[in-house]
């Protein structure tokens, strides 16, 4: 585990748009895991910006998000598809049939997401997969847990997630109970994951990721085992790590 530690939000952002512009332009056809949130906007707009300015290309780029709200459709204002296209596949020149979503809305779920796993394996994978990590330390919506889960899966999202996202809704009753999410196996099998974390709120918690047990309790731990990971976090984050 590579950890790049940066003063603020902002010098995470331009670091972690640079690591996937960098995968882009050495292979225009990457498969990349995509996430929500609020950590990564800021990284979409730097890649936005680098599209626009810097001839970055998403023509040929093939995207798979990490999870989606079970009962919100693409044009409900709080699904990720809606996140994803106005926080960046609107902005850039990916070809909206290559950009993927589970949907939350599939009449039979189980089906979706064994759909979504194989559509995965059948494009080789994601050469490149970006996470946020939850204040509990989830990675997509796996939520800390008795055990691992490799497939992706339908999830009860934990109270303290369904606190911490409901800054997004105009009240908590908003939040959708539960979620569809990518399991463990295809971030594991990425060849690259790439995750970052920013604000104190998170430092308790990545300490845990990086110098605790490896447990599912602790989702995000589990990139320990990963060969080539790259967490990018700011100052305040890695505020309770300790000497690197
Ligand atoms: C989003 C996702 C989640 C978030 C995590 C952190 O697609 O999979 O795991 O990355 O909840 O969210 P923020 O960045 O809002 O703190």
């Amino acid at each position: 585990m590579r950890i790049i530690k940066t003063k603020d939000y902002q010098e995470l952002s331009k670091v972690a748009a640079d690591i996937i512009a960098a995968q882009v332009r050495l292979k225009p056809t990457s498969v990349l895991g995509l996430a929500t949130g609020s950590t990564p906007i800021g990284l979409y707009k730097e890649l936005i910006r680098q599209c626009s300015e810097e001839k970055l290309d998403f023509s040929q780029v093939v995207s798979y998000n990490l999870d989606e709200y079970v009962g919100l459709s693409p044009d409900n204002d709080q699904s990720y598809r809606y996140f994803m296209d106005h926080n960046l596949f609107n902005h850039i020149d990916i070809e909206r049939k290559n950009t993927h979503l589970l949907s939350g809305t599939a009449e039979d779920l189980e089906a979706e997401a064994t759909a979504y796993d194989e559509a995965i394996a059948a494009v080789g994978g994601l050469d490149l997969q970006l996470l946020g990590m939850g204040n509990n330390g989830h990675i997509g919506f796996n939520e800390p847990a008795d055990h691992f889960t490799d497939v992706t899966n339908v999830i009860d999202l934990a109270e303290s997630t369904i606190e911490a996202n409901s800054r997004f809704f105009s009240d908590k009753s908003q939040v959708p109970r539960r979620a569809i999410t990518l399991g463990y196996r295809h971030i594991m099998q990425a060849r690259l994951v790439l995750m970052v974390v920013s604000g104190e709120a998170k430092a308790e918690t990545l300490a845990k990721v990086i110098k605790g047990e490896i447990s599912p309790r602790v989702p995000a731990s589990i990139l320990r085992l990963h060969p080539n990971v790259i967490v990018v976090a700011d100052e305040a984050a890695l505020s309770q790590v300790g000497d690197l």
